[in-house]
Parts: C-alpha cells; sequence; structure tokens
C-alpha cells in the first residue's frame, strides 16, 4: 500500500493522481512523491541560478528582486509552505535544499544592496563644483645638492665670483693636456677617465673636473677672473657608499695681478666659516696637482666629533673638503696669459662631500636614487 496518506493533488494533477494510485497499488512505491521533490529540486536550482544571474543597478530592481524572492510572498516562501507535501523522509534533505537557496538569496540580495547603495551614493552627490580650489599638490623639496651649490655660490658671489660654464662631454686637451697633465704620465690615472672616442688631435670622454672651464674661460677672457665652474663631472669608479660614478664639482679660479697664497688661505678660510659657523677650524696640508704649485689639500675640522675623533674623520679630528692651489704657470701659458705679470689660485670640491658632512649622510647613492623618504628631510 501506498505510505502516503495525505497528499492534496491539485486539479490539473488528476492524470498524476491516477497514474499514483495504479502505481502504488500495483508497486506500493512513492513515485508520485519522488516526482514531485525531484520537481521541487530542479526548480530550486533553477531558482538560484536566476537569483546568481540577477542584475540590479536602482533601488526599484533591488525592490523587485526582494518581493521575487525574499518577500512573504516570494519564491522562496512559497517553496517553504510546499514542505508539507514532501514525502516525510525526504523532507529533511528537501529542507536543507530550501535553506540553501534561502541563504543564496539573502546573500545576493545583501550583495545588491551594497552595490545600488555605492552608486546612488556617488550619483547623488553634487556635481563637481569648478570654481573650488584645487585640492594642494604636496610641494616637493629643493634637491639638497642644489641646495648646498646654492649656498656656496651665495658666499663666492658676495666676494665678487662670477659663475662659467661649459660642456660635460670634453676632450683630452682641456680636461688633461692643457692643465699641465704630461702625455702617458701617470698622473692623468688620478682621475679614472670615461674615454668616449679615439680622436687623432684629442681624444673624447666625460669631464673628470671642471678644470676643463677654467682652461675654456682663460682662453676667452683676460685677467682679471674670478669665476666659479659648476657642475657635473664622471669617474670611472665602482658605485660605493663613499664613492660615484658622477658627482658635482664647484671649482674656483682667481687670476689677477699679484694674487698669493695667501688670498687662497684667506678666501677658503672665509668660505668654511660661512659655510660652516665661525667655530670651524682650517688647515692646510701639502698636496700635489698637476696644474697647481704649490698645491694645498684643505681640511676642516670634523663635523661630526668636533675634532675630538671619530670614525668619520678616521679619528684624525679632520676632515678633508677641498684641494686648491697656485695655477701652475704652465697652465696660465697654455691659455695664453703672461706668468709672469699674471698670478692665480685655484680649489676645486665635490659637492656631494659637502653636503655629506653638512648634514651627517653616510650614503652617496642617497643622492641619486631619489627616495621621496630622504629627498623630504631637506
Ligand atoms: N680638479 C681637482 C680635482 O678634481 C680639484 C682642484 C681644483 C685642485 C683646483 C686644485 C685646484 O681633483
Amino acid at each position: 500500500m501506498a505510505k502516503y496518506k495525505a497528499y492534496f493533488y491539485k486539479k490539473d494533477d488528476i492524470g498524476l493522481l491516477f497514474y499514483d494510485i495504479f502505481f502504488n497499488l500495483r508497486f506500493e512505491s512513492n513515485t508520485s512523491k519522488d516526482k514531485s521533490m525531484q520537481e521541487q529540486l530542479s526548480q530550486i536550482n533553477q531558482i538560484i541560478a536566476e537569483i546568481k544571474d540577477f542584475q540590479a543597478d536602482t533601488k526599484d530592481k533591488l525592490e523587485t528582486f526582494k518581493s521575487k524572492y525574499i518577500g512573504k510572498k516570494g519564491e522562496v516562501a512559497s517553496l517553504f509552505e510546499q514542505m508539507k507535501n514532501i514525502a516525510a523522509e525526504q523532507r529533511k534533505a528537501f529542507g536543507i535544499e530550501l535553506n540553501r537557496l534561502k541563504e543564496v538569496a539573502q546573500d545576493k540580495f545583501k550583495e545588491l544592496s551594497e552595490t545600488v547603495e555605492a552608486k546612488t551614493q556617488v550619483s547623488s552627490s553634487k556635481p563637481n563644483d569648478l570654481t573650488l580650489p584645487p585640492v594642494p599638490y604636496a610641494l616637493g623639496s629643493i634637491h639638497p645638492l642644489v641646495q648646498t651649490r646654492a649656498r656656496i655660490v651665495e658666499i663666492f658671489e658676495r666676494i665678487g665670483f662670477t659663475q662659467s660654464e661649459a660642456t660635460e662631454i670634453e676632450d683630452d686637451y682641456h680636461n688633461f693636456t692643457a692643465l699641465n697633465f704630461p702625455p702617458n704620465h701617470p698622473a692623468r690615472e688620478m682621475q679614472d677617465t670615461f674615454f668616449i672616442e679615439k680622436n687623432q688631435t684629442s681624444d673624447m670622454l666625460l669631464r673628470t673636473h671642471t678644470s676643463s672651464v677654467q682652461i675654456r674661460l682663460m682662453q676667452q677672457q683676460k685677467p682679471p677672473i674670478r669665476s666659479l665652474m659648476i657642475g657635473r663631472v664622471y669617474r670611472n669608479e665602482a658605485i660605493s657608499a663613499r664613492a660615484h660614478c658622477l658627482f658635482h664639482q664647484v671649482e674656483g679660479l682667481y687670476v689677477d695681478e699679484n694674487v698669493g697664497f695667501a688670498d687662497l688661505k684667506q678666501t677658503l678660510y672665509h668660505f668654511a666659516k660661512e659655510l660652516f659657523g665661525k667655530d670651524i677650524k682650517v688647515r692646510y696640508r701639502p698636496s700635489y696637482f698637476p696644474f697647481t704649485e704649490p698645491s694645498a689639500e684643505i681640511d676642516i675640522t670634523c663635523l661630526i666629533c668636533k675634532g675630538k675623533g671619530c670614525n668619520v674623520c678616521k679619528y684624525s679630528g679632520w676632515v678633508e673638503i677641498a684641494g686648491s692651489g697656485m695655477v701652475h704657470p704652465n697652465v696660465l701659458e697654455n691659455c695664453g696669459i703672461d706668468s709672469e705679470k699674471y698670478t692665480g689660485f685655484a680649489f676645486g670640491m665635490g659637492i656631494e662631500r659637502i653636503t655629506m658632512l653638512k648634514y651627517q649622510i653616510k650614503d652617496l647613492r642617497l643622492f641619486t636614487e631619489n627616495d621621496v623618504r630622504f629627498l623630504r628631510q631637506f
């Protein structure tokens, strides 16, 4: 006998009724309710698919979704009502499926509500007011090397120094020969050069110092000359915290009648006090450059330990800031300046080095990395 007692057939299910009675009588099976269960299950799957595809970008569409699926008279509710028509032993499985549907519908409703909410917020905000002042951009800062350069120029300008410029690609003559570097002399190896092109008259290279500008200036202008040569120079060095293949130099040249070593000393003494403060001590250490005679290295008291000795000054209390000397008579003559009548002094320093000392920067590479966290500090 059929196991179910209370199944109410709908009017158009009458064929099913006879079919059920027939089969149930003969086979005592649950075919009718099986079928009903299967239909319901496929209906559930179909609704789930529909829900997943549902799109809503307005509040109206969202409402439609709500009433169609999760409202009191929606699909989910009506399926729950049909629960009673399911055979008792299948009810549990059906219930699980139905709950899955309910969850899918609720999740989708939440997702759609959020989308609609976001959309309406954007579209309901007022149109852009073009008369409002723009959102301010964060201002950049002046690169520390540029600041140091400006400060150096400022100091020397006040004592009558102009500025001179020339190209970074130079020939061997202006970079070496005219500066009294003998051909094939080891002095040329003091500066590891990037040669660009072999040339019959003069090889082409990237200037290794701005002294080449001194030559060009002296060739063009007769004394009195009082000028700064500032710019980028290149040397074939492995890049590290202390060396780079490019850096910036400021050189100075003063040529006139009766210019002596005392002028050199006093000028650079004045410069060091202006840049580093009154308490700084300056010393001149004998040195060698092919283009100056006599030559001196200029040291100042170590800014970090104030002369007491630390690892920056290698426990000497002094740090080197520049090279200097009296312009070699050969150099003046090479430029057509009478070395009997005129004398001069020259000096040269690295802007990076000065900046590192001034701000206690430990790694030279920071200057070219353009990391805003570094640059913002200046
Ligand atoms: N040209 C030298 C250098 O680059 C610096 C210097 C300039 C030294 C002028 C003395 C006089 O090393």
